[in-house]
């Protein structure tokens, strides 16, 4: 019968302790649909023609600091803010409406504890920002700023007013159709989605070149706050926002421009 010094354990022990942990290939995400997400440069859109980079983009696989976080369950991203209706003393100008729905992987997963952030103009079509200066009024009730958590089922809400649209310097005397920006992170940094969400029937969405810029004309059914519904005597626009992940349009239409 063998046996086994206390030091030789201790020694094995050590020596499983240090041993190095097998590396797991992350995972990496799902590429874009072809056609889902607008170029990087549309003519009709003004900006796209500086911002657009002239040479073919590289592509990079992921890597394990991209794919593993950060989290946003832990809440550093702060407290959610989904009433903007109450963000004051008193209450927006404006047509209240709810928007609601589902943050989905392109799979039709949910999309858990995803932070999803929210900006828009108020109901003049004025944004609460230094660099918009046109002559709509400001609200000092509405800030138009949002942010949420989603749920294990990736569902959202947010309480709001709907936005009015508002002059841009894209071409002489053109207007934005009413919009509300969306920022959806998805499961990290590196999926991030900026985007926004259109109303239908806007006379003004056939004349937006930002809205026309996708080219798949199912993906701008998505931008529309589809099936309005009826709910406590307001209008409830749901979203069935699905996430791709995507570029970051930067500060695209984040404003006048
Ligand atoms: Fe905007």
């Amino acid at each position: 019968m063998l046996a086994v010094s206390g030091e030789a354990m201790h020694n094995r022990a050590e020596a499983k302790e240090n041993a190095p942990v097998p590396m797991i290939a992350p995972l990496p995400y799902a590429r874009t649909v072809p056609g889902a997400q607008p170029p990087y440069l549309h003519a009709a859109y003004g900006s796209t023609v500086k911002r657009a980079p002239l040479r073919p983009p590289i592509r990079l696989p992921n890597t394990l600091s991209e794919v593993t976080g950060p989290r946003f369950a832990d809440g550093w991203a702060g407290a959610n803010q989904v009433d903007l209706t109450r963000q004051h003393k008193g209450a927006p100008l404006g047509e209240r409406m709810i928007l609601a729905g589902h943050v989905r992987d392109q799979d039709g997963k949910p999309a858990a504890d995803t932070l999803i952030e929210l900006w828009q103009c108020n109901s003049s079509g004025r944004y609460t920002h230094a660099r918009d200066q046109h002559d709509a009024p400001l609200d000092p009730n509405f800030s138009g700023a949002g942010q949420v958590l989603t749920d294990a089922q990736g569902a959202y809400r947010f309480l709001t007013i709907k936005p009015g649209a508002y002059p841009w310097r894209n071409t002489y005397n053109s207007w934005r159709p009413a919009h509300i920006h969306l920022s959806v992170f998805g499961p990290a940094f590196a999926t991030r989605l900026v985007t926004q969400m259109y109303f239908p029937g806007d006379p003004l969405l056939d004349l937006d070149p930002i809205f026309q810029s996708t080219a798949d004309a199912e993906a701008r059914a998505l931008d529309l706050a589809l099936r309005p519904e009826p709910q406590r005597g307001r209008v409830c626009s749901r979203l069935p926002l699905r996430h791709r992940p995507a570029r970051t349009r930067g500060d695209a239409h984040g404003g006048m421009r």
